[in-house]
């Protein structure tokens, strides 16, 4: 596909991404891009796929070798790195020479649920270190090799519309989404001035392990569906697609922003 006037080839983009956090580049979903709806259907994962499809040079980082495996078995392409985001010091050892990354995605995370009064240190603990503290650390490191290249970067986070909305026993996990986005907003006003961007996308319930795992009880889907003015929930390529958009250089006026990919449930 020919490159708008001004703007480089798809072939010039490097790419490189991360199915947990995710690094590299382009926009722009190739012709032949299909929606996925099998069972292994997963954002990170499919954020990887249509990145590499694209052209990108794709890092996939999960905690999970099997899932890994997995994923470079149907795209020999993908580097994997194996690591648990939680972990500061394996994550620094992990990708600390992984690079050039030109795009992150920041997908990982944790949903915990429990009621505010039951709420545990663990699941504080282990929440806040992957939902928002590997954040930080995977971002600096992306960053700072950025800034030290003198090189443009585009990071997308993945947020919730449980970052703005109060959802019951979704203590923990709503606040780690809200620090995200307030952390999507700092990073945007640090690193402007560097020329990296800093986004979040911001998804209603998806049908992934995570969705499926929360949100299969009828009674409490069809309470979530109602406010929903779209009346349905997201498909995993309604959130890629925007965080494709995000990544790319369609969007790039667009810094510190949360997106909805939630049908109208945060305008409801
Ligand atoms: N599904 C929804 O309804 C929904 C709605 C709004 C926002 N989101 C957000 O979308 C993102 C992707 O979620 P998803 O629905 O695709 O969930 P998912 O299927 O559970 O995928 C999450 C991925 O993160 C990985 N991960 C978790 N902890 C990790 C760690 N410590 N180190 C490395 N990797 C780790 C998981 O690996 P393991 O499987 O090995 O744990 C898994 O590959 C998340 O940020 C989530 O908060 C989801």
């Amino acid at each position: 596909m020919a490159a708008p006037p001004g703007r480089p080839a798809l072939s010039d983009w490097r790419f490189r991404f991360s199915l947990s956090v995710v690094g590299a580049t382009p926009p722009l979903l190739p012709a032949n891009h299909t929606r996925r709806k099998d069972v292994y259907s997963r954002i990170g994962r499919s954020t990887a796929l249509a990145l590499h499809a694209a052209g990108a040079r794709v890092v996939a980082v999960s905690r999970t070798q099997a899932d890994l495996d997995s994923l470079v078995h149907e795209c020999p392409g993908i580097e994997p790195v194996c690591v648990d985001l939680g972990d500061w010091e394996a994550t620094a050892r992990a990708l600390g020479s992984v690079g050039p990354v030109d795009l992150l995605v920041n997908n990982a995370a944790v949903a915990v649920l429990q009621p505010f009064l039951e709420v545990t240190k663990e699941a504080c603990d282990r929440s806040f270190d992957v939902n928002l503290r590997a954040v930080i650390q995977v971002s600096q490191i992306v960053a700072r090799g950025l800034i030290a290249r003198g090189a443009t970067g585009s990071i997308v986070n993945v947020s919730s519309q449980a970052s703005q909305r109060a959802l019951t026993n979704h203590t923990v996990y709503c606040s780690t989404k809200g620090a995200m986005d307030m952390l999507t907003k700092v990073m945007a006003l640090e690193l402007g001035p560097h020329k990296i961007r800093v986004n979040a996308v911001n998804p209603t319930v998806v049908m992934t392990p995570m969705g499926q795992v929360n949100w299969s009880d009828p009674q409490k889907a069809k309470a979530m569906l109602d406010r929903i003015p779209l009346g349905q929930f997201a498909e995993v390529e309604h959130v890629v697609d925007s965080i494709l958009f995000l990544l790319s250089e369609r969007s790039s006026m667009t810094t510190g922003s949360t997106l909805p990919v939630d049908g109208g449930f945060l305008a409801a």
